[in-house]
């Protein structure tokens, strides 16, 4: 991850995903109460990603901050007949350094499917964008015993013929469906379990030490009070947090969490 800081460890990254809520007005005053935060100087980086039309002002709250912004979507065209859809270049041009992809809420809601994602991680990547790219079983999955079999799957579809280091420039969320926006937060030792299966299968589809590289989130239901418990799972490099990050202060509790037993590179 290029303009990521250099961590002893897999760097830890704290992203936010606002969804559906926020105005323009609201996310820049929401984006202004974490910069007041961020006078703490967390070692983890942070991200926050808002609705497509609060982008612009959100990005000019977080300027020279290092706070990164990133967008929820994107098409995998960099322009066209696409009505209602933004692209990368746009997502670029309003100061975006993430994008994520493959969200459950798109995959499930949307329709999105495992050669969709596969586009938009190359798209981001050919925009100048790190895709935060999510994976992870619905609850009939993990229920039936096939969890591993489903990230196996969403895993290889979307890295297979990327290389390391392209590989090493993506972020994985890990996203258990039943997790997410329930309040029923995976284990330390599923979220364990699942992340291992992510780097076995990027190791053999990308081989080149992808899998101990890669930095991979944790998503589904991470608050201010569960956070600790998972950030001390060594395996965890992060969270994507949803609903706990519409709020300055559970964020950055779950921020201050992630950057606990971090150092700066030496
Ligand atoms: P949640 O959402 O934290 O509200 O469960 C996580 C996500 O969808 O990224």
């Amino acid at each position: 991850m290029p303009e990521m800081r250099a961590w002893p460890r897999r760097p830890r990254l704290v992203a936010g995903n606002w969804k559906m809520h926020k105005t323009a007005r609201e996310g820049e005053a929401l984006a202004r109460e974490l910069v007041e935060l961020l006078r703490a100087r967390p070692y983890t980086e942070i991200a926050v990603c808002p609705a497509f039309p609060a982008l612009e002002a959100v990005s000019r709250a977080l300027a020279g901050t290092g706070i990164h912004l990133g967008a929820q979507n994107l098409h995998p065209e960099p322009q066209g007949a696409f009505t209602g859809e933004v692209s990368g270049p746009m997502l670029a041009a309003v100061g975006c350094r993430f994008v994520v992809v493959g969200h459950s809420e798109r995959r499930h809601g949307m329709g999105e499917d495992d050669a969709t994602v596969a586009r938009k991680l190359r798209a981001a990547q050919r925009d100048g964008l790190v895709p935060i790219v999510c994976v992870g079983e619905t609850l009939p999955e993990r229920e039936g015993g096939r969890t591993a079999e489903v990230l196996v799957r969403q895993v290889q579809a979307a890295y297979e013929g990327l290389d390391a280091g392209a590989t090493a420039a993506t972020v994985i969320a890990y996203e258990p469906v039943w997790a997410i926006g329930t309040g029923k937060v995976a284990t330390p030792e599923q979220a364990r379990e699942s992340h291992q299966v992510v780097r076995a299968t990027l190791e053999r589809v990308v081989g080149a030490g992808a899998g101990e590289r890669q930095t991979i989130l944790y998503g589904g239901s991470v608050n201010a009070g569960n956070a600790a418990e998972l950030f001390a799972e060594n395996d965890l490099d992060g969270a994507l947090v949803g609903g706990a990050s519409l709020d300055a202060t559970a964020f950055w509790k779950i921020v201050t969490a992630a950057a606990a037993g971090q150092r700066p590179g030496r």
